[in-house]
């Protein structure tokens, strides 16, 4: 099944980038919108992305003139005649899709390949429309399509081995890299990164910590290429919230459930980037502005932050509690960290200060070790969640005075930071560990390997690191405490540590069975 020619039958934002694809990749492509201002607008945003990259001198204008030339408009399914592979990316709607799927049948010729780039969707109930179904396959792209590398390749029960080996093939040829994956709601990437995406949304709803910080926290925090709130309005608001209901509707529980701020921002035409606005603003260009940070990476060098007190959460909270050694060693790493900022540090609690500071983890747990000390009012926490980005924590008790002294401490240290309530996780960690559960949780259902996760997650969505190598990164037993405390903490078992994740935790090895 070689394929020579294709047809693209939807040309917004994902349909012109993968119509740019494809012509990129020396194939014919029928651009295909029945509506002449649409078509007029697909064509437009073909033509605009091969200027921008003459203007940054990836393309010559030769090669961007050979490349638009390859783009033929069509404004119909019969357009697609002398296509091999037709690919839909029409909105999300199972009665539409299965309206072209029909189409293409009486149109077009019966062994083409009908290719569907739902993100939500059942693939089987799309190709279900079709009289031969076993040419239906799913076709995923990632957004931005010319950039990410990945293609899921969806199978139904009925595709035709020959079709998926050929779309296969193509993606390869597109210089993609195809994952093939079986019809499950989301796949794998969409099916990860969506949940984490809505806990996102969620956390900024419930006034649990600034858009800024949410996205700083995912991006300095955990190294991912954008904060989760400008990702959703980068897939577009109506796309994610249509993805979430589907896994709703297939796997129920809190991760899925859309937090009512994507419908509110939705109905309200926020729609993210296409729609001018979403979480973020985008007045000229594709850039968020933002104004509400109160994460910043401290370059200047504000005021003398005064001594320092240094509370070890093992050593206040006396013999018994569940503290364990490795705390210890966070205090005195931040009070060598202090100390060498030429700042003056105490361990002793009752030592005259401004400020005193609970070395916390990931789980926190201020208030107590700070009451122990009798400093509950100057008390603030903070949990280095990467050498350069801290997380401060104000409890309910912390004085102004002391949280602005604690500011100037972190900007004396030279570190980005982020605000975090005090409740298990933090705002890195509860970003972070529910994704990698819900990572773990799909290995342990057999549905993909360790491999195919994090190879979704990196050529899919520009991770530098997938879901599992972070999981080794931070080790089981860190990820099994943060969650627990995270079940303990809301009784949601979304957060329950996978029995998968704790065994391998026990055992001392990782998901894949080697030892860590
Ligand atoms: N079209 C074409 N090229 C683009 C582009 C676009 N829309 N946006 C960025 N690029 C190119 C740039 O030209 C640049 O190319 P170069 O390296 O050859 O010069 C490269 O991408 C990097 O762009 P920038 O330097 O401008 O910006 P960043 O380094 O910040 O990268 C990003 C931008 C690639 C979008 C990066 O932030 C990223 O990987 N983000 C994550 C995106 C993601 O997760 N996508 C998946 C969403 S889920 C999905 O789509 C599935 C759906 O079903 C919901």
């Amino acid at each position: 099944m070689e394929i020579r020619a294709v047809a693209v039958i939807g040309l917004g934002t994902m349909g012109a980038g993968i119509a740019e694809v494809f012509a990129r990749a020396g194939l014919p492509v029928t651009g295909i919108e029945a509506d002449p201002a649409a078509l007029a607008a697909g064509l437009a945003r073909i033509t605009a992305s091969l200027d921008k990259a003459v203007a940054r001198g990836k393309l010559t204008q030769a090669e961007r003139d050979a490349i638009a030339g390859r783009v033929t408009p069509g404004s119909g399914p019969a357009d697609a005649a002398g296509a091999d592979l037709v690919i839909e990316v029409i909105p999300e709607q199972l009665g539409l899709k299965r309206q072209i799927i029909a189409e293409l049948d009486r149109s077009g010729r019966p062994d083409s390949i009908i290719a569907t780039n739902t993100s939500s969707l059942s693939v089987t109930a799309i190709a279900a429309a079709s009289a031969h179904p076993g040419r239906v396959v799913g076709m995923h792209f990632f957004n931005p399509a010319p950039v990410m590398r990945l293609v899921e390749v969806v199978t139904t029960v009925g595709t035709d081995p020959a079709v998926a080996a050929a779309v296969t093939e193509l993606a390869r040829r597109l210089g993609k890299t195809p994952v093939q994956v079986t019809d499950r709601a989301g796949f794998v990437a969409n099916a990860l990164l969506l949940p984490y995406l809505n806990h996102a949304a969620r956390l900024l709803e419930t006034g649990y910590a600034t858009r800024a910080d949410i996205d700083a926290a995912a991006t300095e925090g955990i190294g991912l290429p954008m904060g989760p709130l400008a990702l959703l309005d980068l897939i577009g608001l109506d796309t994610s919230l249509a993805v979430l209901d589907v896994l709703r509707h297939e796997f129920g529980g809190s991760r899925a459930t859309p937090a009512p701020i994507l419908r509110r921002l939705t109905d309200a035409g926020r729609t993210g980037r296409k729609g001018g606005g979403g979480f973020y603003d985008y007045p000229e260009r594709d850039a968020p502005a933002s104004a509400d940070s109160s994460f910043s990476a401290n370059a200047d060098r504000p005021a003398d932050p005064g001594t320092v007190t240094l509370i070890d959460p093992v050593a206040a909270a006396g013999p018994g509690d569940a503290a364990r050694p490795d705390h210890s060693e966070r205090a005195a790493d931040l009070a060598s960290l202090i100390a060498a900022a030429g700042i003056s540090v105490t361990r002793n609690p009752s030592h005259p200060s401004d400020l005193a500071v609970v070395a916390i983890g990931p789980q926190g747990g201020v208030l107590g070790p700070a009451t122990a000390a009798g400093r509950a009012a100057d008390s603030v926490g903070l949990h280095l969640a990467t050498p350069a980005l801290a997380e401060l924590v104000a409890t309910p008790l912390t004085s102004p005075g002391a949280l602005a002294a604690a500011q100037a401490l972190v900007a004396r240290l030279g570190l980005a930071v982020v605000r975090a309530p005090d409740r298990p996780g933090l705002l890195v960690g509860a970003l972070l560990y529910p994704h990698l559960r819900d990572a773990i949780t799909m290995v342990a259902d057999g549905y993909a390997s360790p491999a195919d996760v994090d190879a979704a997650m990196t050529l899919g969505c520009g991770y530098p690191r997938g879901p599992m190598r972070m999981l080794a990164d931070v080790g089981l037993g860190q990820a099994v405490d943060v969650l627990a405390a995270m079940h303990a903490g809301y009784g949601d078992p979304a957060f329950a540590p996978p029995p998968l994740l704790v065994e391998c935790a026990r055992a001392g090895i990782g998901l894949d069975g080697q030892p860590t």
